[in-house]
């Protein structure tokens, strides 16, 4: 058998730890499909007398000294579960110039500033795989990456956070409140001591300017994704959801769409919405993650799985170190970057969706068409009204209205929602939710 191919490991907490595991527990397969050993040259880490466990590792390979190991002429692939954006930018942009392949998870520094990495790998003739970073052990960057080129895909729409999806699975199953369910997340150890990465929707944010960045071909950043959090979800939205016979889910949406002077963009955002129980990713509960990509050749697909976790995502990691190894035999490289279409992201003001919004109004002639034309001044078409009960709006409320439209401009929803806030008639807006998926 050839010689080892050796790996600088830079960080070995919930992922690296198990990266380390995976790796001796499967050294005879994975040797044998790479067709030459993987070896661990060092383990770069923040605190050397951390209890470890029993990791089966010789404890002379832990390092503080990542950049000393990366530039070690005995290490062939940098493989990063650190975290963050410096000092692992500083450190993978080294790497790559100098022609070591690098496999990453890290989805924070590939929605920030994903060009600098690319461009390092380029200059220096590298590979770049980050299967980990977005939706854990789903295999979904590398079906994006290269099993779809052949095709034009037209929108993805995903759940790619395990944590909101639980809180929000938790309140959608018991009636529960945001700060309860929470409470419960964190009590299992679904959501970490710092949440709002995960609940303000930054974390999906990064993991969707990924997925659109390959999926259109064009550089998106997180700066460039549209991103709402799950905080302001109330057991009320929870409950007007389930009357519409739909579930509520933070989604991830990415779509090619044109702008008004018939150029071809993309919107990308993040945002809690309203989906029918029918829609495929309804049905996906607890921490799971599941992506929806629509392709004009194959179209729809489904990718499911666990998107979090030790286990999970160091498996996605060791399917790319394979590849990188097995490339690196080969003498040959991934395909680079795809960014030639480049297109423009459209701001939210112009993605197209729809709205379900409840109102207590007074209940007196002439409230309807009130109502009714405030949506028709903003162009919003509505498409179904429900009147029932006070919903429990207060201020001597003697009507719901249940409002959901047709699809228009985000911009012209909210402004329209704007102006019913103003109404005198309108005594509160109890709910107001984007709907995705066709309900
Ligand atoms: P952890 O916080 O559990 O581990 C981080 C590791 O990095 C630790 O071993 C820590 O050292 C080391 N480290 C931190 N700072 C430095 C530094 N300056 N120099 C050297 N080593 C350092 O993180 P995770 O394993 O959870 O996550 C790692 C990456 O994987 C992140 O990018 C994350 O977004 C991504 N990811 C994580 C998932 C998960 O479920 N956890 C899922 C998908 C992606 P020490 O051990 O000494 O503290
Ligand atoms: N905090 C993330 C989640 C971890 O809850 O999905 C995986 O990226």
């Amino acid at each position: 058998m050839t010689s080892p191919v050796r790996l600088a490991l830079l960080g070995c907490g919930t992922v690296g730890s198990d990266v380390v595991r995976l790796l001796h527990e499967q050294s005879a397969d994975l040797a044998a499909r790479i067709g030459a050993p993987l070896e661990i040259a060092g383990i770069a880490v923040r605190r050397l007398g951390r209890d470890r466990g029993d990791l089966p590792v010789d404890p002379a390979l832990f390092t503080t000294d990542p950049l000393g190991l990366i530039k070690r002429d005995d290490v062939d692939i940098v493989v990063e579960v650190v975290g963050g954006i410096e000092p692992a930018r500083s450190w993978l942009v080294e790497a790559l110039r100098a022609g070591k392949s690098v496999v990453t998870a890290n989805k924070a520094l590939l929605a920030e500033d994903g060009a600098a990495l690319h461009d390092a790998a380029a200059e220096g003739g590298a590979d770049l795989y980050y299967e980990a970073s977005v939706a854990g052990a789903i295999p979904l960057l590398r079906p994006l990456r290269e099993s779809l080129h052949g095709d034009r895909i037209n929108r993805v729409t995903g759940i790619v956070n395990g944590t909101t999806n639980f809180i929000l699975s938790a309140m959608d199953a018991t009636g529960a409140g945001f700060a309860e369910a929470l409470e419960e997340a964190t009590e299992l150890g679904y959501a970490e001591a710092d949440p709002t990465a995960d609940v303000e929707g930054f974390d999906a944010a990064a993991k969707a300017a990924i997925l659109a960045s390959l999926a259109f071909h064009t550089r998106v950043t997180a700066a460039d994704v549209h991103r709402e959090g799950i905080t302001e979800v109330t057991a009320a939205d929870v409950a007007s959801a389930k009357a519409m016979g739909c579930t509520i889910k933070l989604l991830c949406i990415a779509a090619r769409g044109t702008d008004a002077a018939g150029r071809e963009t993309v919107s990308v955002r993040v945002h809690p919405a309203m989906i029918p129980l029918a829609h495929p990713l309804a049905s996906v509960g607890d921490a799971f993650n599941a992506v929806f990509v629509e392709a004009e050749a194959a179209g729809q697909l489904m990718f499911y799985g666990r998107g979090a976790g030790g286990a999970p995502t160091a498996s996605a990691v060791l399917g790319d170190v394979v590849a990188v190894a097995r490339n690196r035999l080969a003498g040959v490289h991934a395909p680079s970057e795809s960014a030639y279409a480049d297109l423009s992201v459209r701001p939210m003001g112009e993605a197209l969706t729809r709205y379900h919004i409840s109102l207590d109004v007074t209940d007196r002639p002439g409230v309807l068409a009130a109502v009714a034309g405030v949506f028709a001044r903003h162009e919003v078409s509505i498409a179904t009204v429900r009147q029932g009960p006070a919903g429990g709006g207060g201020g001597g409320a003697d009507a719901e209205l249940v409002i959901v439209t047709h699809v228009a401009p985000d911009a012209a929803l909210a402004a329209t929602v704007r102006e019913l806030r103003g109404l005198e008639i309108v005594r509160s807006v109890t709910s107001v939710l984007r709907v995705e998926g066709g309900a």
